[in-house]
């Protein structure tokens, strides 16, 4: 079967904050079409998307099945080496031995254990970063709380001393351009010498490291060691880097969306007010989740077609790549009931936020707690908290989040 065309300009603004009719109506007219200009197969439903992410037929790379001539890549492009010093050596974008291999590896050191670990310190920084904003009576709950909240407690986990930490977001900020569909020369630039630097700072923090160990992931990740693998220099060097990155880049807009949507549904405001107030952490729970799934923080992500395959009907062709729209799947009227609905007490929430398969989130216990005590800290702290403005959409849709969402209390 031919599959239908059509055209999703994803980075238009309006679509960026209001994705959900449009991907309402895909879902029922074309919920897999192929889409020429952005040169991908697009699928929408929750089916499909967890029968592919799940499917070892399809990649975040080719590479590791194939060489570069075999399946017609031209050569790295040049302009983009100083980037590709760090990509090339994300284990999020690697396959088969080498990604479960760095999987394993960083999995022995980031444990449950360590992230339970730092709840008292989550809920020590969000008493600060309140306490800074109270006596205003208002802020930007982005750029005053969202934002620093992770950035902290992921530079505590590595290992980041304090002097070096006003530069992870903006080079964070310029690498993570890259994923988006499109983007231009001087942010090319960017990302390459954001990349670089970056390498070379957690070079010289990791060979101190060596000289005297701390207590803190950088030094797990230069001595972890499993049935006789390491890392390599420039991969424990990406890694750290990585988990920098993916460690805020998504919570931040996690948190700002959700608040964003509580803000849009009064009612479930009032019931997470409520939660609260009783500390009811089962109710607390279900409602991150449900917070995540309603607005999807990182909406699209792209997998290659190894084979050529059939999928629920559907013809790939070896070498195509497929965009899975994870915002789509979270409000697929097949497998939730009532999902243009935010409902926090939300017991079957089978949400595509963190992904599934090989690379499901590795973080995810990590975000949930994360936001369970921001809401937590933030209800209880300033009873009467409410909107004071309209939120303000970043650009680009593959990271999707706010600059804005001013509050007043
Ligand atoms: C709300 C916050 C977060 C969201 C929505 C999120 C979402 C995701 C998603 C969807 C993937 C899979 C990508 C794919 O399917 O191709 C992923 C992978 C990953 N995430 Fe997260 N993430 C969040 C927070 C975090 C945090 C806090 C960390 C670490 C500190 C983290 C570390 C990772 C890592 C290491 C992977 C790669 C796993 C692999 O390839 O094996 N994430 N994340």
């Amino acid at each position: 079967m031919t599959l239908p065309t059509h055209h999703l300009n994803i980075n238009d603004p309006d679509f960026i904050a209001k994705p959900y009719e449009q991907l309402k109506t895909l879902r029922k007219e074309m919920p897999v079409f192929r889409d020429e200009v952005w040169d991908k197969v697009f699928f929408t439903l929750h089916a499909d998307i967890s029968s592919l992410l799940k499917d070892k037929r399809l990649g975040r790379t080719m590479l590791h099945r194939y060489s570069r001539e075999e399946i017609g890549w031209p050569p790295p492009d040049p302009k983009l080496a100083g980037w590709r010093s760090y990509q090339d050596n994300v284990f999020m974008d690697m396959e088969g031995e080498s990604h479960s291999r760095i999987r394993s590896l960083v999995t022995k050191v980031f444990t449950p254990k360590k992230v339970e670990s730092l709840r008292a310190k989550l809920e020590s920084t969000t008493h600060k970063l309140i306490d800074a904003v109270e006596k205003n009576g208002k802020c930007n709950f982005v750029s005053d709380i969202a934002e620093p909240l992770p950035v902290i407690m992921i530079a505590d986990l590595l290992g980041i001393p304090e002097e070096h930490r006003e530069m992870l977001r903006p080079w964070s900020g310029a690498i993570v351009k890259m994923y988006e569909l499109g983007y231009t020369d001087e942010q090319i630039n960017e990302a390459n010498k954001a990349s670089v630097d970056f390498m070379n700072l957690i070079g010289e923090l990791a060979n101190e490291r060596r000289k005297n160990p701390q207590d803190d992931l950088i030094t797990d990740l230069v001595q972890v060691e499993s049935a006789g693998e390491k890392l390599t220099e420039n991969e424990m060097r990406a890694t750290a880097i990585f988990l920098l990155n993916a460690g805020h880049e998504a919570t931040v807009n996690g948190s700002a969306l959700g608040l964003m949507s509580l803000f849009q549904n009064q009612s479930q405001f009032e019931i997470m007010k409520e939660a609260v107030h009783q500390n009811n952490q089962a109710l607390i729970k279900t409602a991150v989740d449900e917070m995540l799934r309603y607005e999807t923080p990182l909406p699209m992500f792209e997998r290659y077609v190894l084979e050529d395959m059939e999928i629920n009907g559907t013809q790939l062709k070896r070498g195509e790549e497929v965009g899975l729209f994870y915002i789509s799947g979270n409000h697929d009227e097949k497998r939730f009931d009532r999902p243009s609905e935010l409902i926090l007490s939300r017991q079957d929430n089978p949400l595509l936020t963190f992904g599934l398969g090989t690379h499901y989130c590795l973080g995810a216990p990590l975000a949930r707690l994360e936001l369970q005590v921001l809401f937590s800290v933030l209800f209880k702290r300033l009873p009467n908290l409410e909107s004071n403005g309209d939120a303000v959409f970043s650009k680009g849709f593959v990271i999707r989040g706010l600059t804005d969402l001013p509050i007043k209390f």
